[in-house]
């Protein structure tokens, strides 16, 4: 089963999560201690977990199956209980319960820890001291609620009577009824109280049910909030039913031909935030593409969605915050806004690119022409073409400029000096010099206006304003950059000493007495990656402190592109057998191995000579121990 078959079962079937939200949407991960950490892996099981998404067979100590991670005809991927670890023998996946779940669910470590914290029960108190039991009682009850309801507007979709008309429209709309599943559209009947029925037979009250938002109470009476609606569920990045939006199916006139809204949006609950949340977050991050498209319709999400194009989402029915612009900057390095091509999506589309640059991210404009919105545009003209558009993004201050442009006859002397004065104003809000002076040029090329005139009235606006903000490195950045210097430091090291290195580590990890041995001679920064270098320090650090290491738990502390490196070390684990021989053997190899890398490199002869008796006093000293 592939990473997205398994996303699709996580909504039509059971398991859609009854999770607790904690503090939401900062972006920013909260610390667990490593009390909590331990007992959130000791109280999962990585063969339940994994067997979620792998048929898994026992084969010998451990179980098997197909990796998750690639395609393959013969399972190699392999699962210890014993270890609480996993490992692909074809691709090297590798780690531990929680890595598992980053990998599978798309999320950051303290997220998939508190999926599975939930799983387990428990509660992980937050730190803030807003944190009650009867508050987390509450969310929990209403995303169970929410999960019963979206599970029965499902089923009234798929009624042969009661979601015909449902089911028609979807399709005149040109939605699947694969799409319907993924997205678990559904359909709310035409009735006073279908739902407030459902929902008391599961035993909601109706306070309850009023608090979710999924009924309303007007003049002493409770009516069931959405009526003859098809409905999207709104679900979170870890798979919570937060909330709905429903769509009329006609126009805009009710029976009584009153207006009515075309949709209608769950109000804010305890669990529902529309500033805090985006619509198909939940499918987009999976997409792990570089981009996230944001546009501003259900529809038009799940057009593009349906037509391959994953990586999209849309706001609720509200204007973007700097909020929702952080939560999209966690999956994606640029955001391109997708708005409507009318004046209200132009507008907003500006709007949009100042609260994401505030928010410290990238943007682009995607235009479309001669459609309205996404949903029109792609039934139009196809996918193809939309991906035309998507790859012509302009950049956002491109954008503003053109519209600027627009308002402006720049053939008119007049009409420049305005245009100038306008433009020079989007150049403030630029971070870049360099991209300050890229624009600066083109206006001057565009109109005609010299380079210097344009710089100093640049010069004279942002004169007020001392401080300029410096340009922060990305996260990406900052990998790549970390990633370019080990490489180099490590480039010396030999597979043989890096092999030894490891089986070093995979041994002292599970015995006291050969980490004294180990640790007397090699200091864990004398280990050649930074991987090794961690894994050391972490053992040496729980010997210290009298805990044994536990391979998994140490683990956590590895992320990316690490934990395979850092999880192999302990997956393919030689055992211990109470034999030191092995222990000093490896630490023999690694001393020679390393004197062998500097002789390669050493060019002074001198030094050469002191290296070549270095080695043979190594190479004596190990055969005397091993006589
Ligand atoms: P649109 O009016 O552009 O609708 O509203 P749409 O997405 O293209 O939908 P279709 O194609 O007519 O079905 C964009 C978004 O604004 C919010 C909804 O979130 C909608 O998806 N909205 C719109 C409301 O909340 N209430 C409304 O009455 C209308
Ligand atoms: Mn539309």
């Amino acid at each position: 089963m592939t990473g997205s078959n398994a996303k699709q079962v996580y909504f039509s079937a059971e398991c859609v999560k009854i999770v607790p939200l904690t503090k939401e949407g900062d972006g920013v991960p909260r610390r667990i201690s490593d009390d909590m950490i331990a007992k959130i892996c000791d109280e999962n099981d990585i063969i339940d977990y994994v067997s979620q998404y792998v048929s898994l067979k026992k084969s010998g100590r451990d179980y098997s199956g197909l990796c998750p991670f690639h395609n393959e005809k013969t399972p190699s991927f392999h699962v210890s209980r014993e270890k609480q670890l996993f490992h692909c023998f074809g691709c090297g996946a590798s780690g531990n319960l929680v890595q598992f779940v980053m990998r599978t669910e798309n999320l950051d470590f303290v997220d998939a820890l508190k999926l599975l914290a939930d799983r387990a029960g428990i509660i992980i108190p937050e730190d803030d001291g807003n944190f009650s039991d009867a508050n987390h009682e509450k969310k929990k009850r209403i995303f169970e609620m929410n999960k019963c309801a979206a599970r029965f507007f499902y089923q009234c979709l798929k009624e042969k009577s009661i979601g015909e008309t449902a089911r028609q429209y979807f399709v005149k709309r040109g939605i699947s009824w694969k799409t319907v599943t993924v997205y678990g559209l559904g359909y709310a009947p035409d009735s006073r109280d279908a739902l407030l029925k459902h929902l008391a037979s599961k035993g909601f009250k109706t306070g309850e049910i009023v608090e979710a938002g999924l009924a309303v109470s007007r003049e002493g009476k409770i009516y069931d909030k959405f009526r003859g609606r098809v409905m999207f569920p709104i679900i979170d990045v870890r798979g919570n039913v937060i909330g709905f939006g429903g769509r009329i199916m006609h126009d805009n006139k009710d029976t009584n031909g009153y207006k009515i809204p075309k949709y209608l949006n769950s109000p804010e609950t305890p669990v529902f935030d529309k500033g805090k949340n985006l619509f198909s977050l939940n499918l987009a991050k999976n997409a792990k593409a570089a981009d996230i498209i944001l546009c501003e319709g259900y529809m038009d999400v799940i057009s593009v969605y349906q037509a391959g194009i994953k990586n999209i989402v849309a706001t609720l029915g509200t204007a973007i915050t700097e909020n929702q612009a952080k939560l999209m900057m966690r999956y994606a390095n640029e955001i391109l806004i997708c708005y409507d091509s009318d004046e209200a999506g132009t507008k907003a589309a500006l709007r949009a690119i100042d609260i994401i640059s505030d928010a410290g991210g990238r943007s682009r404009v995607i235009r479309l022409k001669n459609a309205k919105d996404p949903d029109e545009y792609i039934n139009k003209n196809g996918v193809e073409k939309f991906r035309e558009t998507v790859n012509k993004a302009v950049p956002s201050t491109e954008f503003k400029i053109s519209l600027i442009k627009k308002q402006y006859d720049t053939t008119d002397t007049e009409g420049k000096i305005q245009f100038i004065e306008e433009v020079v104003k989007v150049f403030e809000k630029l971070k870049d010099a360099v991209e300050i002076d890229a624009y600066i040029t083109k206006v001057a090329e565009d109109t005609g206006i010299s380079r210097d005139a344009i710089l100093s009235k640049y010069r004279e606006k942002t004169s007020k304003n001392t401080y300029r903000r410096i340009p922060q490195k990305t996260e990406y950045q900052k990998k790549a950059e970390r990633r370019n210097r080990e490489n180099t430091r490590d480039l010396k090291a030999t597979g043989a000493l890096i092999e030894a290195e490891k089986r070093l580590i995979g041994l002292i990890s599970q015995s006291k007495k050969l980490y004294k041995t180990a640790s007397r001679e090699l200091k864990a920064e004398d280990f050649s990656t930074d991987v090794y270098r961690r894994l050391a320090k972490s053992i040496y650090e729980c010997y210290d402190n009298g805990i044994s290491p536990d391979a998994a738990m140490i683990l956590n502390d590895f992320g990316g592109d690490d934990i395979s490196e850092a999880s192999e070390v302990f997956y393919n684990l030689e055992v211990y057998n109470g034999d030191e021989a092995t222990v000093r053997e490896l630490l023999y190899t690694i001393k020679l191995e390393k004197l062998n890398i500097r002789i390669n490199s050493e060019t002074n002869a001198a030094a050469l000579a002191r290296l070549f008796t270095e080695r043979e006093r190594v190479l004596e000293e190990k055969n005397t121990w091993e006589e």
